[in-house]
């Protein structure tokens, strides 16, 4: 006998619990199916991004944070510290804590608002006379129909060809957010977000860090001016990242793993390394889902097809987060986690892809919203750009954190701010007033006349702002 609900949500993660919780809020029965396992075999919801992403990936860029602090810059506050070491298997077990107070959190969000919860892998079996069937297999079998199906299945590491992840050598985001001890030489191939952030922590801890990068520019989706002085900051503490290189045989032994790449001028060239973390890029979770037992329409990439309102093409089918087009963010999915509950209950939100803010959160962190001077003068926009560096800013000079800058740019004849874009102290929270800002089609001027705290690094907000009509007060 089938159990019966209103939505049914594939997947546990940023994308389908919110989506099961926001379609539980406006009265429907909810089912949400999530296959991730804890150590101990028993239900991990919040999918990548809680297990095996921004969450754990957090936690470690914060103890290895405070290790570099310790290490390099407490001196300069007159504290000093003798006997300095660092308990690599505690700052592990302190991630995996603060992994499974995010699991448990969820578990009892589910409970709260009356979301079953099901632990198992979901696939589909058939259309049902009203909806769908879903057989869910577990430590149970269980066979469920819903009248509203959303997909939030996710992503997984895209491994190199012919090189898969042995998690003890070759690691992907899951072995490099659990190794147990610091690897004396440790290579990353794809220096984007993952390759920065995990490179950054264990560059942190000791390791000697180097990052191929494929591409000819560093982060190349970034405002130049920006990833420029990124890449300045990097190159300062010693994250070795060589651009322009293709990436050729890749081999294991006990010592560990030889890469061989040519770089960028054509030179044959070999890195040893003791573990290699591949981070490449990620790939829509969509196989064991049974998509063709209902026709569900996948790319040639394997990701699920939709429209703007995250339909896919089977009515009632709906799919949201990594799973579909767009940035791979654990916000994007649940913004889209939560306007498609919205709409099966009737109403018309609207997710604004314009004003999704990204975080490398590094040091320096890097935020932008927005386009990019590039994208704009590729566009052929006329724009005004203002600038205004940290170093100038009291607040960041009393935190001995003064790398970097707020960058604004402004329509040239509206002054409707089109992007900002910030590399420095906490861009990460920074970048909030710029996004809201940018909702509600804000000009420069607008955040010129606004009261910032002071001494606040908000203010550095305002004065790029002003930097838009080059009236700086204090550069
Ligand atoms: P997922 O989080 O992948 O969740 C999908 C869930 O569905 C998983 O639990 C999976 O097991 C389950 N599932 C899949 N198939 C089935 C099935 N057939 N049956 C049942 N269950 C199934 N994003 C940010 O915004 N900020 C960050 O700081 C950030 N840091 C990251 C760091 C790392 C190392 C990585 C790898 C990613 C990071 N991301 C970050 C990206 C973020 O994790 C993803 O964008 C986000 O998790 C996507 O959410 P989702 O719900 O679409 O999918
Ligand atoms: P990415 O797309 O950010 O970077 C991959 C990099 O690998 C690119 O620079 C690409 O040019 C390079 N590359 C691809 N193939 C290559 C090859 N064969 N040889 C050498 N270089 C190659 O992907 P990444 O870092 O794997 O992260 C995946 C996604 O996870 C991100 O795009 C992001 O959406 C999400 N994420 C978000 C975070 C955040 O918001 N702070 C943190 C970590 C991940």
């Amino acid at each position: 006998m089938s159990k019966q609900f209103d939505v049914i949500v594939i997947g546990g993660g940023p994308g389908g619990y919110v989506a099961a919780i926001r379609a539980a809020q406006l009265g429907k029965s909810v089912a949400c199916i999530d296959e991730w396992k804890n150590s101990l075999g028993g239900p991990a919801p919040g999918g990548t991004c809680t297990n095996v992403g921004c969450i754990p990936s957090k936690a470690l860029l914060q103890s290895s944070e405070h290790y570099e602090q310790a290490s390099h810059h407490f001196a300069d506050h007159g504290i000093a510290v003798k006997g300095l070491s660092m308990d690599v298997a505690k700052m592990v077990a302190r991630k995996d804590n603060v992994v499974k107070q995010n699991n448990d959190g969820i578990l009892y969000l589910f409970k709260k608002n009356k979301v079953s919860f099901f632990h198992g892998r979901a696939s589909f079996v058939k259309a049902a006379a009203v909806g769908y069937e879903i057989k869910v297999t577990g430590a149970a079998e269980e066979s469920l129909t819903g009248g509203q199906i959303i997909v939030a299945t996710g992503s997984s590491a895209r491994a190199l060809p012919g090189t898969p992840f042995d998690e003890h050598h070759i690691l992907s985001n899951d072995g490099a957010l659990r190794l147990t001890a610091v690897p004396k030489k440790l290579g990353l191939i794809g220096s984007g977000v993952i390759g920065l952030e995990m490179g950054s922590v264990w560059r942190r801890l000791g390791s000697e860090v180097t990052l191929l990068e494929g591409l000819p520019t560093f982060l190349g989706a970034v405002d130049e001016q920006i990833a420029k002085e990124a890449k300045k900051a990097f190159d300062k503490q010693g994250l070795k990242i060589e651009l322009g290189v293709q990436v050729g045989d890749i081999k294991t032994d006990k010592k560990g793993v030889s890469i061989a790449y040519s770089n960028a001028r054509g030179e044959a060239q070999t890195l040893q390394v003791d573990k290699l973390i591949i981070s490449i890029g990620r790939v829509a979770n969509t196989t064991g889902l049974n998509a063709e037992a209902v026709g569900l329409l996948l790319d040639e990439r394997g990701a699920i097809v939709v429209d703007d309102d995250c339909k896919t093409n089977l009515p009632g089918v709906w799919a949201v987060g990594d799973v579909v087009r767009g940035p791979m963010l654990a916000h994007k999915a649940e913004e889209e986690g939560v306007a498609v509950a919205e709409r099966i209950a009737g109403q018309h939100p609207h997710v604004n892809f314009n004003t999704v803010p990204w975080v490398i959160y590094t040091n320096p962190e890097i935020a932008w919203v927005g386009q990019t001077e590039q994208q704009l003068k590729a566009a052929g926009r006329a724009y005004k750009a203002g600038t205004f560096p940290f170093l100038a800013n009291g607040r960041a000079r009393a935190l001995g954190d003064t790398t970097g800058m707020v960058k604004m740019l402004a329509d040239a004849q509206s002054d409707e701010i089109l992007g900002v874009h910030i590399v420095g102290p906490m861009a990460s929270e920074l970048i909030a007033e710029c996004v809201m800002a940018m909702e509600f089609r804000a000009s420069s001027e607008d955040i010129a006349r606004i009261c910032h705290a002071h001494p606040s690094l908000s203010e550095s907000t305002k004065e790029a702002a002003l930097a838009v009509a080059k009236r700086t007060l204090n550069f």
